[in-house]
């Protein structure tokens, strides 16, 4: 979940480190750390509880001059966020350091059996146990770091990658990985190392990704060496990172969340860019229309997701449904990955993550693949894991989500699914002429749809302040805007820690309608569709019980401006693409009630970006 940089080459190591761990910083941020081979040959290694920032004090007139380094910001899962258990972690002599992101799942084996032969411990993490055991292995059997890396590596269960340096050595890094993502960026004489590609883009666009099982011995001036963990060498695949310096940037806006929210309009060109054409109204999704033989065939679509991932494939689901006439089943993939599925050969699994490196969604793509099934991706990260691991798919082409709560990623999800939805039901016949081109010009006009949301919600700000107070919030929706429920709870959880519950508006009346009262808001949605009148109804029954209503209704809608307490009015658009429409207000009141209380909202506590670990 960390975020790992490293360099090597002819300029100085700290800077560049530094400023790639700001970028990555949303990926964890426990603490941070750096260790540096010094003039004299001597590791020298900075670290502490915190944020990068606070490293950087921390750095503030220490020597660190030096051309090859490594850091690390962490995200605690083994041990607590101090600054013994910050990375780097020296091996017990002091004549290693490594930085590592994941879980090694065997580290108290290995630390017993480390401890009986006089090793010591300084922190409690689980990565302190494999630089130990590298040092071990490199001391009992004399051999160099990088074969004491693959060796110590064959004995490792868990999740890793990782960066080693060794005193003395002042220009080579020796890096690995299982499970989790490694690029390195290559430089003229010159190595960059990360475990996002996009924090180093302002030296390189060259990348290599490493696969699992993978060791790499990045060496100055020298050309970028490969092998598996038996030492055999792999093919070194340099691929094209296009992407540039400003999408990084925060462009204005005081937070990433904000400037995401506010970027949809534009990305949803991107998304859709190429792949619906304005004159025929055709939709082309070259990954679905290749292997279109699955597609017709498919017995069922099973999405496998986790988070915002998750809510977006339930809108999946509605849509496949309804347009193509496939049954469709929406599975967490933590759950998914441990529950022995039923998966056949006609099965189509679309894995769905923003990251694409998400570990369970991952392994339910393993998991799918073994089993035999036509596996997709919906994914935005170019060359991620999940990208690599599917036979074919779709990305959402949305830029860099910086925020830890997800926004752009959402939409752009949502707006592949309908594109996915049409390609599919024109292919089956499933979905009526009209209603295709009907569909495909909503996605057209989405841009503009979506500036008149934000348009509509400009007023936000100052209402947001009255629910400050709130410790508990009600999500209503029905039909597709089920899900858009489900998701503006957790954009208010995530970011404000303020309790939120998202539900079928109908269900209310099972139970959670015992929760209302005058301290209670229920934000429903409940734009003009085909279960308007019903949500209308569940409306009133809140009402009569005392409780506070913020509905997110359609521009003109006159009869729930006069029934609900607030309102916040969202332009039209085709049914299935509302929730894209109706989400904006919610991540909106969601991003404001957060500033309110004073939270760092593209930092929230206990969260990373990217689930790189169980
Ligand atoms: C969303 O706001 C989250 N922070 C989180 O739920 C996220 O959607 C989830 O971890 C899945 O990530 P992915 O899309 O990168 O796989
Ligand atoms: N498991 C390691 C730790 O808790 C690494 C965590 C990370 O990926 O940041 O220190």
């Amino acid at each position: 979940m960390c975020g790992i940089v490293g360099y090597v080459g002819h300029r100085q190591a700290c800077p560049i480190i530094i400023k790639g761990l700001h970028r990555l910083e949303y990926r964890g941020y426990d603490s941070a750390g750096v260790a540096i081979v010094d003039q004299s040959g001597e590791i020298g290694l900075y670290k502490c509880k915190g944020k990068v920032s606070d490293l950087e004090r921390f750095l503030d007139g220490k020597a660190t001059e030096s051309t090859i380094g490594i850091g690390h910001t962490r995200w605690a899962t083994h041990g607590a966020p101090n600054d013994a258990n910050a990375h780097p972690h020296f091996s017990s002599s002091g004549r290693l350091a490594l930085i590592h992101n994941g879980i090694i799942e065997n580290f108290r084996v290995l630390k017993d059996a480390l401890k009986s032969h006089g090793y010591e411990f300084r922190s409690s993490t689980d990565s302190e146990v494999l630089v130990n055991l590298i040092e071990y292995i490199q001391d009992t059997n004399g051999c160099s770091l990088e074969e004491a890396v693959r060796m110590a590596l064959r004995q490792v269960v868990g999740a890793y990658a990782i960066a080693v340096i060794e005193r003395g050595v002042s220009d080579r890094i020796i890096a690995a990985r299982e499970s989790s993502p490694m690029a390195i960026g290559i430089g003229e004489g010159e190595y960059f190392l990360s475990s996002d590609a996009s924090s180093i883009i302002d030296y390189t666009h060259n990348f290599v990704y490493l696969n699992d099982g993978e060791v790499a011995v990045i060496e100055k001036g020298k050309p970028l060496q490969i092998k598996n963990l038996s030492g055999e060498m792999s093919h070194v695949d340099i691929q094209k990172l296009e992407l540039s310096i400003s999408q990084l940037e925060k462009g204005g806006y005081p937070h990433f969340m904000l400037k995401e929210i506010h970027e949809q309009p534009d990305t949803i060109v991107d998304c859709i860019r190429g792949r619906v054409n304005p004159d025929t109204k055709e939709v082309i999704l070259s990954g679905v229309l290749d292997n279109q033989d699955k597609f017709l065939k498919a017995g069922r679509i099973i999405f496998v997701a986790c988070g915002t991932s998750w809510h977006a494939s339930l809108i999946g689901e509605h849509l496949i449904e309804n347009l193509c006439r496939i049954p469709v089943e929406v599975e967490y993939a933590s759950e998914f990955r441990y529950r022995n599925p039923i998966i056949r050969k006609d099965d189509v699994v679309i894995a769905v993550s923003q990251s694409g490196e998400t570990a369970d969604t991952l392994a339910a793509v393993e998991i799918a693949r073994r089993e035999g099934a036509f596996v997709y991706g919906i994914c935005n990260v170019i060359g991620s894991s999940i990208a690599r691991a599917t036979a074919s798919g779709t990305y959402i082409h949305v830029g860099p989500e910086i925020g830890v709560a997800s926004t752009k990623a959402f939409t752009g999800q949502v707006t592949v699914m309908a594109m996915l939805a049409l390609v599919i039901g024109k292919l089956r016949g499933t979905i009526e002429e009209e209603k295709y081109h009907k569909v495909a010009q909503a996605l057209l006009d989405l841009p503009d749809t979506l500036r008149k949301a934000l348009d509509c919600s400009k007023n936000l700000e100052n209402f947001a302040k009255i629910f400050t107070y709130a410790h508990n919030f009600i999500y209503l929706g029905r039909g597709y805007n089920y899900p858009t429920a489900l998701e503006g709870a957790l954009k208010l959880k995530e970011i404000s820690y303020i309790h939120a519950e998202g539900l079928p508006a109908a269900e209310m009346k099972h139970g959670p309608i015992a929760l209302i009262d005058a301290e209670m808001p229920t934000v429903v949605i409940a734009t003009l569709d085909r279960t308007y009148e019903k949500t209308v109804s569940n409306i009133e029954e809140i009402k009569a019980r005392g409780g506070k209503i913020i509905a997110v209704i359609s521009q003109g809608d006159t009869q729930l401006r006069k029934r609900a307490d607030y309102c916040i009015e969202v332009p039209s658009t085709e049914e299935c693409l509302m929730p894209i429409v109706s989400i904006i207000p919610l991540q909106l009141l969601a991003y404001y009630v957060a500033t309110c209380k004073g939270r760092n909202v593209d930092q929230p506590r206990n969260l990373a970006k990217s689930v790189t670990v169980e």
